[in-house]
């Protein structure tokens, strides 16, 4: 076999051939909890297996990982070797991990205010018969935690406490503690003292026919802090145009006459942060005399268009 025919049947799996691979297991894939992965395909029982987990490489038809809680999701992969046709088949799974610990503020939904004592708490979800985290370690932004005047590790270091917190505390907190036999680094905590304010630009008032775009402002960053989603609580708006993508909202109005409420929510699911905006829009029937520039500014780009259409047909 060339090394063509490989790479080939390496992407296709091999159909016909019927080395078909599989990956299976049971359950949730969760942090500090071991998982085996089974391999099988059907040159069984004389299948040579080999696994890629994050550049490590394994033999053997099952694999037993325990996740530490540094990612969400792993590729998996398991090639095959059929000693007898000499030929490879592989397969990838996408695997999602769950993560029972998370840093989280205490009392819960609890808004941190500069100077105002705050308790951040290494929190493990109540999942079958866990015994609690021991030997907490906290990080900020990556790196230990140092205890300043004022901060406090309270109830076997499970808790970081301040007194009076400082702008300088700001940061993306994680702890990390020993589940059964494994360190587990958890999820982290966005602790920001400022509110982030969500605006939606766009006009106020509307007619009908045109295409309108409003978008959703943040002082959060988009895609990194935070993502932004739209909803209609009000009735879904009604037009013959309407598309969402990410914080940009196009829509042509049909119905006059009425109102329509945008809402805007920036959030942070992990971080546990959120912030929202709604902006109500009335739909009128015609434009008032004087404001029709926009309706006069698409005649000139009709007529180009026109004009490019008779270029391309001539
Ligand atoms: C709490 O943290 C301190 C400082 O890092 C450490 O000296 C102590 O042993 C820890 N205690 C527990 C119960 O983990
Ligand atoms: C957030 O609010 C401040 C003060 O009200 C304002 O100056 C700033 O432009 C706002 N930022 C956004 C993204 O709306
Ligand atoms: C839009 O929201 C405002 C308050 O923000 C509310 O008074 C109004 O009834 C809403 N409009 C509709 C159509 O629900």
């Amino acid at each position: 076999m060339n090394l063509y025919s490989f790479v080939l049947m390496a992407l296709m799996g091999v159909p016909g051939s019927g080395a078909k691979v599989q990956i299976s297991w049971t359950g949730d894939v969760t942090a500090g909890f071991s998982t085996t992965f089974t391999c099988s395909s059907s040159c069984s029982p004389n299948c040579i297996y080999t696994w890629l987990l994050k550049d490590r490489t394994v033999k053997g038809s099952t694999l037993t990982w325990t996740p530490d809680g540094r990612e969400n999701t792993v590729d998996l992969q398991c090639t095959v070797l059929n000693p007898e046709t000499g030929g490879f088949s592989s397969t990838i799974s996408t695997v999602e991990i769950k993560n029972p610990l998370s840093v989280q503020v205490s009392p819960p939904n609890t808004v941190p205010f500069l100077k105002q004592a705050l308790d951040l708490v290494c929190h493990q979800d109540k999942s079958g018969d866990l015994q609690e985290p021991s030997n907490p370690i906290w990080f900020k932004d990556g790196q230990k935690v140092t205890l300043r005047n004022n901060m406090q590790l309270l109830q076997n270091n499970l808790t970081l406490h301040f007194d009076t917190p400082l702008p300088s505390d700001a940061g993306f907190y994680q702890c990390e503690t020993s589940l059964r036999q494994t360190r587990v680094l958890s999820l982290g905590y966005l602790l920001s003292f400022d509110l982030w304010n969500v605006t939606i630009s766009g006009p106020d008032t509307v007619f009908l026919d045109r295409l309108y775009q409003f978008t959703c402002l943040s002082s959060c960053i988009l895609n990194d802090d935070c993502t932004v989603k739209w909803h209609f609580k009000s009735g879904f708006p009604i037009g013959t145009y309407f598309s969402v993508h990410r914080n940009v909202l196009k829509w042509t109005p049909s119905r006059p006459g009425t109102f329509q409420n945008f809402t805007c929510i920036a959030e942070n699911a992990a971080a546990g942060r959120s912030a929202q905006t709604t902006k109500m829009v009335e739909v009128k029937g015609t434009p008032l005399s004087g404001s029709q520039t926009g309706q006069l500014g698409g005649l000139p780009t009709m007529i180009l268009s026109l004009g490019l259409l008779m270029l391309f047909h001539s």
